[in-house]
C-alpha cells in the first residue's frame, strides 16, 4: 500500500462526493449531501484494522482489486493466455481534479495495463464515472469484466429495482437489503423488458418524499450486470458493469475498451427529489430542452399492416381534425412487409402498396399541417427478404447450429462496417427523397449466442451518423415498447416508446417506473382503442386520456371507426392537452405517497410553483369507498392556492350523495402548508379511474 494519504471533495449544490487516494486505486468514502467546506481528514474514514484478517482494512476502491485486500467482486478481470492467474495491480500514476471534477491514470506496468478514471458532478447534480482500460503490453488481453463500485452507506437498509416484461415494463420491486448481496444480470442483448439498469438504495421505509436515497443507472442498451453487495467486509455497495461473454473483448497492443458510464444520484428527501435529478440531467442533453414535441397520431393499432392511401389518407383527415400534429406510418410501408414473416431488411418502398410511392401519401399529411413519421427496424432482417438472400452472412447467427428467430427475424451483426453502410444508404435515402420528420426506430427481439458489444456500438455510431447527416429528424427509441430505454442510447433519440402496452391501468404502473429514470415528455404516451388490444380490458375514454397526458401525447387508435361522440371528446383531449403542455414537459415531475396502496398520486409542479397538476389513480377497489387526504409535499408553506379539477369527460365518482366542499363551493384556498400536512380531501374514486386536479398559486 502507499503511504501518502490524499482527500479530494467533489461537489456541486446538495452533493458532496469524497475520494480517497489513500490506497493503490482511488475509492469514494463519501457519497451522500453536502459537507460544507470544513476541514476533512482520512481519520475520518478509517476504519479499525480486525484481527484474523489481512492485516489493514482494505478499501472499497472504485475498481477494487484482490491485490489491495479487497476480497470481494473485483472490479478488473481478465487474462492473458501467455501468463498464469491474472491479478490486477493498478497503482495511480496520475491525478487531475478540480471541484467537480477528478481523473485518475492507473499502471499496472508489469501486467501492461493502464487505466483512466473519470469522476464528475455535472451541473444537474449527477455523479458520472467512466473508466477506459488500455492494453500497453504486447500480447493480446482478454477482458472480463471493468466494473465501477460505489459505496453505499451503511443506513440504506433497502433497495428498489425494475423490471417485468414485454408490456409490462419497469414493474417496482422493494428488497431488505442487509448482509445479503442481489445481483441483476441482463444477457438479452438489449435493454430489456425483465430488468433495468437502475437500482436505488435507501434507508428503512424510504419514500416518495422522505429518506435518504442513493440512484445508480448504467447508462447502456446493452448486457449489464449490477450487483447490489451488502455483505463483503461490511462495505454495502454496487458494482455496475458491461456484462462481457468470454472472448468478446481482447485488446491488441495498444487497444482500449471504455466502460458504460455510470449515472449516480443522491437525495436526503425521498426518491421523487433523486429521480428529478435524472430528469435533469436527460434534459441537460442539447436535442431534448425545448424542442416541440407534436401529438402524434400512430398508425400501429389503427390499421397494423394493412396500408393503403385510401385508408392513411382518410386517418390523416381525422386526425388532423381532432388536432393532432404528425402522422406516424408504423410497419408495414417497406417492400414484401404484409405481415410480421417477411421483409425487415428491404428498405424501399413496397410498390405492390404503394404505387406511386409515400410522396402522395406524406403530400397529403403535410397540406394538412401535419408532419411526417415513419417506422424502421434497421437491425434486423427476416429470413424471407432480399437483404438475406443477398447476404445470410449479415445475420449474426453460426451457419454450424440451428438458426434461432424471434418475431420470425434475426438480428444484423452491427458491428459490420458494411452492414451500417447499407442501412445509412437506405434510411438516409428515404430521408433525403421525403419529407420526413421523426423515425421510430424498434428492436423486436433478443439477442442470442452473441455478445452485445459491438452491436450496441455500432448502433449508436450508426444513430450518430445519420442524426449529424439530419439534425433536424427526431428519432425514438422503442423496442417493442420500453426495451431500450437508458441513458446510453439518450444522446442519439428524442423520445422512447414506454410499452406496447397502451392499457391505462398497466401504464398507471408502467410509467411510475419509466419516471424514476426518465422525464415524463420523453416518454411516449397514447391513447389506445377502448378495449384494450393486448389486455383485452376495456376504459373509458377519460381514464385513458388521464393517464396518456402525463407523457409525450400520441394517439393510436382507428379514428375511422369511432363514433362522432368519440371524436369531440378525443378533440378536446388534444386541445387541454396543449395548453397544459408546457407545465407537464417542463415541469417538475414527482409522486407523492399514500396510505392505500391501491392509490397512486403522482403529478408536476411548474418551474415558477405557480401551477402544480396533481393525478390521484384508484388502481382497485378497498376496504373503503373514502380516500385518505392526499397531501402534496414542496408547495410554499405561506402561499395560498386554489384547487379546480379537471375532467376528461364524466367524472368516474363512486356513488355519493354529497363531494367535497372545494369541488361544489366557487371559491376554496388553501396554504402551501395546509396541503402538505393535511391535504386535500379526495372525492370517492372507482377502480380504474383517475382524476387529475390543477393546484393554482394565488396572487395577490
Ligand atoms: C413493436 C412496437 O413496439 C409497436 O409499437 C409496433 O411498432 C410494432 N413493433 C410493429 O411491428
Amino acid at each position: 500500500m502507499t503511504t501518502s494519504t490524499q482527500l479530494i471533495h467533489l461537489y456541486k449544490g446538495e452533493l458532496s462526493v469524497v475520494v480517497s487516494t489513500r490506497g493503490n486505486v482511488p475509492a469514494i468514502v463519501y457519497w451522500g449531501s453536502y459537507l460544507g467546506e470544513s476541514q476533512l481528514s482520512d481519520a475520518m474514514f478509517l476504519r479499525p484494522v480486525l484481527g484474523g484478517g489481512i492485516d489493514f482494512d482494505a478499501p472499497l476502491a472504485i475498481i477494487p482489486q484482490h491485490h489491495d485486500g479487497w476480497l470481494g467482486i473485483p472490479g478488473l478481470e481478465g487474462f492473458r493466455t501467455d501468463a498464469g492467474a491474472m491479478f490486477a495491480h493498478l497503482q495511480i500514476s496520475t491525478t487531475e481534479k478540480s471541484n467537480t471534477a477528478a481523473t485518475f491514470v492507473l499502471a499496472d506496468k508489469h501486467a501492461g495495463l493502464e487505466a483512466r478514471l473519470h469522476l464528475q458532478i455535472d451541473a444537474s447534480e449527477v455523479l458520472e464515472v467512466s473508466a477506459t482500460l488500455r492494453n500497453t503490453a504486447k500480447t493480446a488481453y482478454n477482458l472480463q469484466a471493468l466494473r465501477i463500485a460505489l459505496p453505499i452507506a451503511a443506513s440504506a437498509n433497502e433497495l428498489l429495482t425494475f423490471g417485468g416484461r414485454w408490456a409490462m415494463e419497469f414493474g417496482e420491486h422493494r428488497t431488505p437489503w442487509r448482509d445479503s448481496t442481489i445481483s441483476l444480470t441482463n444477457l438479452r442483448g438489449r435493454t430489456s423488458h425483465e430488468k433495468c439498469p437502475l437500482v436505488f438504495a435507501g434507508t428503512n421505509g424510504f419514500g416518495e418524499q422522505h429518506g435518504e436515497v442513493w440512484g445508480c443507472h448504467l447508462g447502456w442498451s446493452g448486457n449489464f450486470e449490477i450487483i447490489a453487495d451488502g455483505v463483503t467486509e461490511h462495505h454495502k455497495h454496487l458494482l455496475a458493469s458491461e456484462r462481457l461473454v468470454a472472448g468478446e473483448i481482447i485488446l491488441q497492443h495498444g487497444e482500449s475498451y471504455t466502460a458504460p458510464t455510470i449515472y449516480a444520484v443522491h437525495s436526503s428527501n425521498g426518491l421523487s427529489k433523486a429521480s428529478q435529478q435524472f430528469h435533469r440531467f436527460a434534459r441537460s442533453l442539447t436535442q431534448h430542452r425545448k424542442i416541440s414535441r407534436p401529438v402524434i397520431l400512430n398508425t400501429w393499432e389503427a390499421v397494423y399492416f394493412n396500408h393503403d392511401f385510401d385508408t392513411l389518407s382518410k386517418l390523416a383527415d381525422a386526425a388532423a381534425r381532432i388536432g393532432v400534429e404528425r402522422f406516424v406510418l408504423d410497419d408495414g410501408w417497406f417492400t414484401g412487409r404484409r405481415n410480421d414473416k417477411s421483409g425487415l431488411g428491404d428498405w424501399t418502398v413496397d410498390k405492390t402498396i404503394w404505387p406511386d410511392g409515400l410522396g402522395k401519401l406524406i403530400q397529403h399529411v403535410s397540406n394538412l399541417g401535419l408532419e411526417f413519421g415513419i417506422w424502421f427496424e434497421p437491425e434486423m432482417v427476416n429470413l424471407d427478404s432480399e437483404l438475406f438472400r443477398k447476404h445470410p452472412d449479415w445475420a449474426l447467427h453460426d451457419v454450424n447450429y440451428e438458426l434461432i428467430t424471434g418475431r420470425n427475424q434475426l438480428v444484423l451483426d452491427m458491428s459490420r462496417e458494411d452492414v451500417r453502410e447499407y442501412l445509412f444508404a437506405s434510411i438516409s435515402n428515404l430521408l433525403d427523397t421525403h419529407d420526413i420528420a421523426y423515425i421510430k426506430w424498434d428492436h423486436n427481439r433478443d439477442l442470442v449466442s452473441a455478445g452485445a458489444h459491438a452491436q450496441t456500438l455500432g448502433t449508436y455510431e450508426l444513430l450518430d451518423r445519420l442524426k449529424r447527416k439530419h439534425p433536424l429528424v427526431q428519432f425514438e427509441s422503442c423496442a417493442s415498447g420500453g426495451g431500450r430505454i437508458d441513458f446510453g442510447i439518450l444522446p442519439y433519440v428524442d423520445r422512447f416508446w414506454t410499452s406496447d402496452s397502451n392499457d391505462p391501468l398497466d401504464r398507471a404502473f408502467i410509467a411510475r417506473g419509466a419516471k424514476r429514470l426518465m422525464p415524463p415528455e420523453l416518454l411516449g404516451s397514447h391513447i389506445a382503442s377502448r378495449t384494450n388490444h393486448i389486455t383485452k380490458r376495456s376504459h373509458s375514454l377519460a381514464f385513458r386520456a388521464s393517464t396518456a397526458i402525463f407523457g409525450w401525447l400520441g394517439i393510436e387508435l382507428n379514428l375511422l371507426t369511432a363514433t362522432d361522440d368519440e371524436l369531440v371528446r378525443l378533440s378536446d383531449v388534444i386541445a387541454r392537452y396543449k395548453i397544459l403542455r408546457p407545465l407537464l414537459h417542463y415541469g417538475n415531475s414527482f409522486t407523492e405517497d399514500h396510505s392505500d396502496t391501491n392509490i397512486l398520486v403522482h403529478g408536476v409542479s411548474g418551474a415558477d410553483n405557480q401551477q402544480t397538476i396533481v393525478s390521484v389513480t384508484r388502481t382497485n377497489s378497498g376496504n373503503s369507498n373514502h380516500i385518505d387526504s392526499i397531501r402534496i409535499s414542496n408547495l410554499e408553506p405561506g402561499s395560498s392556492y386554489t384547487l379546480k379539477p379537471i375532467y376528461f369527460g364524466e367524472p368516474a365518482f363512486a356513488p355519493h350523495r354529497e363531494l367535497p366542499q372545494w369541488l361544489t363551493k366557487q371559491s376554496f384556498v388553501l396554504t402551501g402548508s395546509q396541503l402538505q400536512q393535511i391535504g386535500f380531501i379526495c372525492p370517492p374514486l372507482l377502480p380504474s379511474s383517475s382524476f387529475i386536479v390543477m393546484i393554482e398559486k394565488v396572487v395577490s
